[in-house]
């Protein structure tokens, strides 16, 4: 399915719920977030119903989004739904990787191809300080068991901020040369709780490590490596370098409503829905693709929504 700009539409971000174990400061209140009544988020049927009309449109890829993924009850069902049907070519998670020491294998054998993990600090004391409850060595644990488990092609998702992980750049890039880890520096949007004054640009990694050298582009993020190293260091440049012309993506969020762009206030709701009237539903949120966001222009994002509430 292609959009307005003939844009191919081909990956589906499914956000599962938007609860999450952490409280990430520039991503989630303080206090957390309510837990929403019993049947205000789509069942574990009519996810892999959406799911299931977005790949007979022509959704190849779907990634399963949070707040945090793993918290979700039926997390394995869900995988397992999402993998069974015919056309999907990968299924990916993004998750703070705290429950990764228990969930890698069953993941794993519920049909989950890759995993990216979020994890801005490798120092514990400012791990505690930024998630305001987490262990840092949970997150560790988390990759390992990823690599026991057999995954392949891991990503960890740093969101860079100034004052903050700055001086730990080339401590993420340091894994690269160990590890067939791709380390992606992602900048700090102006969404929900993130603050722009922490802004740093991804400029900012090629600075701190000049060894730095071009590999390829891929999806929204510009792959680099250092010379011999064994994984790849990637830069998400939301903000500096826009890649809104090679958009692919829809997102649909935890209550089952279409986000056509990560930064639009449009949304269209698929609840209720199922067979070709959700298609139709998919097709309609799919042409109100706006070209590009605009918050270099307006310094904020129109998102009406918290990040925990669209899962990136
Ligand atoms: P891969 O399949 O591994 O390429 O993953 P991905 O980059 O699509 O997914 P992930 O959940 O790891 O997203 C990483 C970061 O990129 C998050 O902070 C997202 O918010 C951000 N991001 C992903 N897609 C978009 C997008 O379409 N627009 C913007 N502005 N940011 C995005
Ligand atoms: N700007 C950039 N990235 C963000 N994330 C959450 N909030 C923001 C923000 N305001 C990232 C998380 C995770 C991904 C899904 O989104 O760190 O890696
Ligand atoms: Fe949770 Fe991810 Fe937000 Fe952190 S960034 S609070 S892990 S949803």
């Amino acid at each position: 399915m292609k959009d307005a700009c003939a844009r191919e539409i081909t990956y589906l971000r499914l956000s599962v719920t938007d609860l999450c174990d952490l409280r990430c400061r520039y991503c989630m209140p303080a206090e957390g977030v309510d837990k929403r009544p019993h049947g205000e988020i789509c069942s574990v049927e009519e996810l892999v119903e959406i799911a299931r009309q977005a790949v007979s449109l022509g959704v190849r890829k779907v990634r399963l989004t949070g707040g945090e993924p793993l918290v979700r009850r039926g997390i394995l069902e869900i995988c397992r739904g999402v993998a069974a049907l015919e056309g999907v070519e990968e299924l990916c998670l993004t998750t703070n990787g705290t429950a990764l020491a228990r969930l890698a294998v069953p993941l794993r054998e519920a049909g989950v191809t890759r995993l990216n993990v979020s994890l801005d600090t490798l120092r514990p004391d400012r791990f505690a300080h930024m998630t305001r409850v987490g262990r840092l060595e949970d997150v560790l644990a988390g990759l390992e068991a990823a690599r026991g488990a057999g995954f392949a092609g891991t990503k960890v998702n740093v969101v860079l901020m100034k004052g903050f992980n700055e001086d730990e750049i080339a401590d993420f890039v340091d894994l690269t040369r160990r590890y067939p880890l791709e380390v992606r520096f992602i900048e700090l949007m102006p969404i929900g709780e993130g603050i722009r004054e922490d802004f740093l640009p991804a400029s900012a990694v090629l600075e701190a490590v000049p060894e730095l050298e071009p590999a390829d582009v891929s999806g929204v993020t510009r792959r680099y490596r250092v010379p011999g190293g064994a994984g790849r260091v990637g830069l998400i440049e939301p903000m500096s370098h826009r890649f809104c012309a090679a958009c692919d993506r829809i997102r649909v969020t935890a209550d089952g409503r279409l986000k056509p762009c990560l930064h639009s206030d449009r949304e269209i709701p698929l609840r209720g829905l199922a067979g070709e009237a959700l298609r139709q539903a998919i097709l309609e949120g799919v042409a109100a693709k706006p070209p590009r966001h605009y918050m270099v222009e307006t310094g904020r994002s129109d998102a009406a929504r918290n990040m925990n509430q669209i899962g990136g």
